[in-house]
């Protein structure tokens, strides 16, 4: 394995760009839970699955396994803040957040670009992270919202072609 003093490892990954997606759930109390992600992905058509990675120190994630079910938030262009807040740990990130309850009770919040309510199927082992597989139950998309697009640790917003 190539050793260096500085791991370029984060700094090379960010490279790759990716959107951001607010995975929300709830506690044991019907309290809204999220956090945001760059790592979810679509995994298979048939059955239609998805699947993120939440590290194993997040104090949100929990309380979605706990649940069984999480709701997957396409985030748009200009919710900077919403990430922000759904990044932060502790406190109630969801103060400044407007949001509705959609499949599970999971919110489905304001002005995103699309929603992707889930069944956990399956939690794997990845090193300092789990991979959570959803099974999808329901979905919905404005096909008129540009993404949130984060990249070289930084947000941005698509350019006209
Ligand atoms: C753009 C962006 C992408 C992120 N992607 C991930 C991710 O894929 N997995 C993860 O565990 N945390 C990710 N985070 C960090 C989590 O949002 C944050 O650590 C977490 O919500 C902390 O709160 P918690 O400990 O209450 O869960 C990301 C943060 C930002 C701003």
């Amino acid at each position: 394995m190539c050793q260096h003093a500085y791991s370029p490892f984060r700094s090379v990954l960010g490279h790759f760009p990716s959107g951001v997606v607010a995975i929300t759930g709830h506690d044991l109390n019907g309290g809204p839970v999220g956090m945001a992600v760059s790592s979810f992905t679509s995994v298979s058509l048939e059955p239609p699955l998805v699947g993120f990675l939440p590290g194993k120190s997040s104090t949100t994630f929990p309380a979605i396994a706990r649940s069984g079910t999480f709701c997957a938030n396409v985030l748009a262009s200009g919710q900077e803040d919403v990430c922000r807040a759904l990044a932060s740990s502790g406190g109630d990130n969801f103060a400044e957040v407007s949001w509705h309850p959609g499949p599970h009770g999971d919110p489905v919040l304001d002005g995103i670009v699309a929603w992707i309510g889930c069944t956990i199927e399956a939690v794997h082992d990845a090193g300092d992270h789990h991979l959570v597989i959803g099974r999808v139950d329901d979905l919905a998309a404005d096909t008129t919202a540009d993404p949130l697009l984060f990249f070289r640790s930084r947000y941005h917003r698509l350019a006209a072609a």
